[in-house]
């Protein structure tokens, strides 16, 4: 494409070679030129767009693997999960036959559990709806921006006239600007109170203060934690809905399966979801119809060969996710949800089973993955254990327009309205 070299892989053979085989040749990321950061700042600061795995790359999973995502961390966050979601729950009781946009409720959960768990803090207040939409807007634009291919990214040369032709590159560094101007209060505030007390609050930012971050590094972390983390969450939790209000059958089982593990409780606690099989191969099924990332973006740091072609070096190699999840080959009806398919299976979204990726695999598969498999478990058995769901106007649901808006992360077009009605 242009004078760059692109590779695509499509086939779960040559998802093997590219993150099995040749994982240390193609596990280096290519930066899209939209993006707001300097080259030298992603170098120091990021793990998502770090070129290659060297010792701050190490360093940094190292951390998030170990602060925010082991089986301790994962526990310990486990009450601010079931609280924020229970107040999504609440607030959603409220909203009974009046339409919500599903998407924006389940960022305010999300988000707010983020903030929670970053910095002891809500960012968005369920009540007040435009500002959820708002910041939920302002991170859809930052990822839609900063992702999106310019033209200096096929055409490397143009890229020193600067050039920046739809303005992407200015309007995701107005997000990225107006991100960092409330995450930067919070940092100071906190450098503040721990300048005159004591006070612990034992969170992710106390962690990096302690650990003596700067503000700029822990700023950097917080906008690969927060909107990577809430996009990809919120666009599997709308599909995930998208499909079970047009699959009756699959929503019945799934709401039945619930019944029968969560009796007489208020709220959701995380340990009821661990033996519920049909919830989890309802989350699979949607990852492999709407991989949130549709293509995984990788880049060669060295040339190699695979199966007898020559990558040469900084090819962009990116495998296709989405055409491995619809391929006929791999998949009976690939077109069609059934959850089904995944239940006498042990097909798993580990990185070992190269026909089905959705969180990547080889040294840069997704770190937050045991986060999101219980978020979206905590999530999705909520939204169907406590209410129905009914589109507006008595809508037929086999009328939901599932087109997608490629962006990253690969989202419903037109966002998904629903009326809920509370169950129990
Ligand atoms: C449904 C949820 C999610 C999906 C499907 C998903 C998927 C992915 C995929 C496909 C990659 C690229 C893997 C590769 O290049 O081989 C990735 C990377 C990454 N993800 Fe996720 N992700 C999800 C949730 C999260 C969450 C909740 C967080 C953090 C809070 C997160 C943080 C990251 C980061 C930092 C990377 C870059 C890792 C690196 O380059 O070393 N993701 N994710």
């Amino acid at each position: 494409m242009g004078s760059r070299v692109v590779v695509f892989g499509s086939s779960p053979a040559v998802a093997a070679e590219i993150l099995r085989t040749h994982d240390r040749e193609l596990s280096a990321r290519y930066a899209p030129k939209a993006t707001p950061i300097e080259e030298s700042d992603l170098k120091k600061y990021s793990l998502l767009w770090s070129t290659d795995c060297q010792n701050q790359w190490k360093s940094f999973r190292v951390l998030w693997k170990s602060e925010l995502f082991s089986n301790k961390a994962l526990d310990l966050q486990a009450e601010i999960r079931a609280k924020k979601v229970e107040e999504m729950v609440k607030f959603l009781s409220k909203k009974e036959g009046e339409i919500v946009q599903i998407g924006d409720i389940v960022f305010t959960a999300v988000y707010n559990t983020l903030g929670n768990i970053c910095f002891s803090k809500d960012l968005i207040d369920f009540d007040d709806e435009k500002m959820g939409s708002d910041w939920r807007g302002i991170m859809w634009r930052f990822m839609e921006c900063a992702t999106t291919p310019i033209v200096a990214d096929f055409f490397p040369f143009l890229d020193l006239l600067k050039l920046d032709p739809l303005g992407q590159k200015r309007k995701s560094k107005k997000c990225m600007d107006k991100m960092f101007q409330v995450w930067g209060d919070v940092i100071k505030q906190r450098r503040n109170l721990n300048d005159h007390n004591d006070v612990k609050h034992g969170d992710f930012l106390d962690f990096m203060m302690a650990n003596g971050f700067l503000d700029v590094q822990i700023l950097y972390m917080l906008l690969e934690i927060l909107p990577a983390g809430a996009g990809t969450l919120i666009a599997t939790t709308e599909w995930a809905m998208a499909e079970l209000l047009k699959n009756k059958e699959a929503m019945a089982k799934l709401h039945q399966e619930l019944e029968g593990e969560i009796i007489n409780t208020n709220f959701i606690k995380e340990s009821q979801l661990s033996k519920l099989p049909y919830l989890n191969a309802c989350i699979k099924e949607t990852l492999r119809l709407h991989p949130p990332i549709a293509f995984l973006p990788h880049c060669a740091n060295s040339t190699c060969e695979v199966m007898n072609y020559t990558i040469p070096k900084n090819s962009l190699v990116l495998v296709n996710l989405w055409a491995m999840g619809h391929d006929p080959m791999i998949w009976d009806d690939p077109f069609s949800f059934r959850p089904e398919r995944f239940l006498n299976s042990n097909l798993e979204f580990k990185g070992q089973d190269f026909e089905f990726l959705p969180f990547g695999g080889g040294r840069r598969m997704c770190p937050g993955l045991p986060y999101a498999h219980r978020q979206l478990q905590l999530i999705l058995a909520s939204l169907i254990y406590y209410f129905k769901w009914y589109l507006p106007n008595d809508g037929d649901p086999w009328q939901i327009d599932m087109d997608e808006k490629y962006a990253v992360p690969l989202q419903m077009k037109k966002p998904l309205l629903l009326l809920p009605s509370r169950r129990c």
